[in-house]
């Protein structure tokens, strides 16, 4: 299983920390790693990849403002923001904005940040942010935000005093960003519970941070197992974080044994319905598994209802789904998927990585041939999906 995305990018701009070489291993090879070590670059770190290894230098980070067609194109590159106000006490970026899945405000990380002692303001639609040595504080989060609790906790790791964090996300990848910044130096304790305190050091040292499997691209190939039908073996998929996700799969007629090097799935041979499912912060269902989920709801053998509860736009995807022969219909938050749909191959549009994912994977359920345009959005978070589909015995092609 390849490395995870949102583990190897909060590392990845908390490597901006060190004043000195990160070393991240099974860092996985994907678009938005590849988006964030230009942004790395950008500032002034160097960065060099041999295979999945990935070394940061940070010696000297000699630029603060951060180019507008990256940010941009990657919303999570405002984690970046707690590491370099930690480092040099500026930065500056475009707002990431909203995008197809929904909106993408700031305002969490914005005021988090100013708990400890940064000041933001806004100029022609550039905001920067300034602080002088970051204060230890109390900071509560109004919402488990993945994104806001890492950025506090990066910015509070170098801050003056101790910061207790209450409200703080629960994922994984707050464990393995609270793990590798305990590695190379940092005092934190609570990492994956909703209360981290921090108590600030005066730099972090160099440190090499293995990137864990990737959970989502696990869930992806799971689910499309139970959806298309056959056996497949998930080397290296990360169990123990993806409880909700076999728990709900299981319910559904999927076939699991979980190892110690991974997960065997088998399709039952019917897709049972689980009438409601909602996703949830962890560890709820993942809002990330809920397009591919989608399909596996459509080949189930009666009337299913999903609600997103994360996200104000993640079901974009329906749309295409339908063109496909499903029969889903959105309201608000609220998707309601009618079983034993037979899908036909057709062409159909990528809008973003997850719901891109769901449709390969919908190609692969469907009779017929299906394209799907757009794979960079796909590219952004797998691999290559047409290697590993391939290796699975689907009959599927596409250049990179
Ligand atoms: C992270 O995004 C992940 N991205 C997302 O994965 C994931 O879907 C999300 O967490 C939820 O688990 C990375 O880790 C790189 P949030 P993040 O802040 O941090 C609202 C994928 O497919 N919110 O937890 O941006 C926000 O609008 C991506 O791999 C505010 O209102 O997610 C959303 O509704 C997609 N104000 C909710 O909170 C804020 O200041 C959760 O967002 C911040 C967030």
């Amino acid at each position: 299983m390849q490395g995870s995305k949102n583990a190897a990018l909060p590392v990845l701009a908390a490597s901006l920390m060190v004043p000195g070489v990160t070393t991240l291993t099974n860092c996985p090879d994907i678009l938005d790693v590849a988006c964030m070590c230009s942004l790395l670059e950008h500032v002034g770190a160097k960065v060099s990849r041999r295979k999945k290894t990935l070394t940061v230098d940070a010696s000297g980070i000699v630029c603060h403002k951060l180019p507008r067609e990256y940010v941009t194109r990657m919303r999570s590159s405002v984690v970046l923001a707690g590491p370099m106000l930690g480092r040099c006490r500026e930065i500056a970026m475009t707002y990431p904005g909203g995008c197809v899945i929904g909106d993408r405000p700031i305002d969490m990380h914005i005021r988090a940040l100013e708990r400890l002692g940064v000041t933001f303001f806004d100029e022609q639609g550039i905001l920067y942010a300034r602080c002088g040595r970051l204060r230890g504080n109390t900071v509560v989060l109004p919402f488990p935000s993945v994104g806001a609790t890492q950025n506090v906790v990066m910015a509070a790791a170098l801050a003056e005093g101790i910061t207790k964090i209450e409200g703080c996300a629960a994922e994984p990848e707050i464990v393995a960003l609270c793990d590798f910044l305990n590695g190379a130096g940092a005092r934190i304790q609570g990492g994956g519970s909703r209360r981290i305190t921090v108590e600030g050091v005066k730099s972090l040292h160099e440190s090499t941070y293995r990137v864990e499997a990737d959970r989502i691209v696990a869930g992806t190939y799971l689910i499309g197992t139970l959806a298309a039908g056959g056996e497949v073996f998930l080397e290296n998929a990360p169990a123990g974080q993806m409880e909700s996700v076999l728990e709900l799969t299981e319910s559904m007629g999927a076939i699991l044994r979980v190892c110690p090097d991974g997960i065997w799935v088998r399709a039952g041979g019917t897709v049972f319905s689980p009438k409601t499912v909602e996703t949830g912060v962890y560890p709820a269902f993942p809002t990330d598994l809920q397009s591919p989920l989608l399909v596996a709801l459509c080949r189930a053998q009666s009337q299913s209802s999903l609600t997103e509860r994360i996200f104000n736009g993640r079901f974009a995807v329906a749309e295409e789904l339908n063109k496909m022969g499903a029969c889903i219909w959105v309201e608000q938050n609220r998707a309601v998927i009618q079983g034993k749909a037979a899908l036909a191959g057709c062409h159909v549009t990528a809008k973003e990585l997850r719901g891109g994912a769901a449709l390969v994977l919908a190609g692969v359920c469907a009779k017929g041939g299906t394209v799907v345009s757009n794979r960079h959005f796909i590219d952004r978070g797998y691999e290559d999906i047409v290697r590993d589909l391939r290796g699975l015995g689907v009959d599927i092609d596409g250049e990179k």
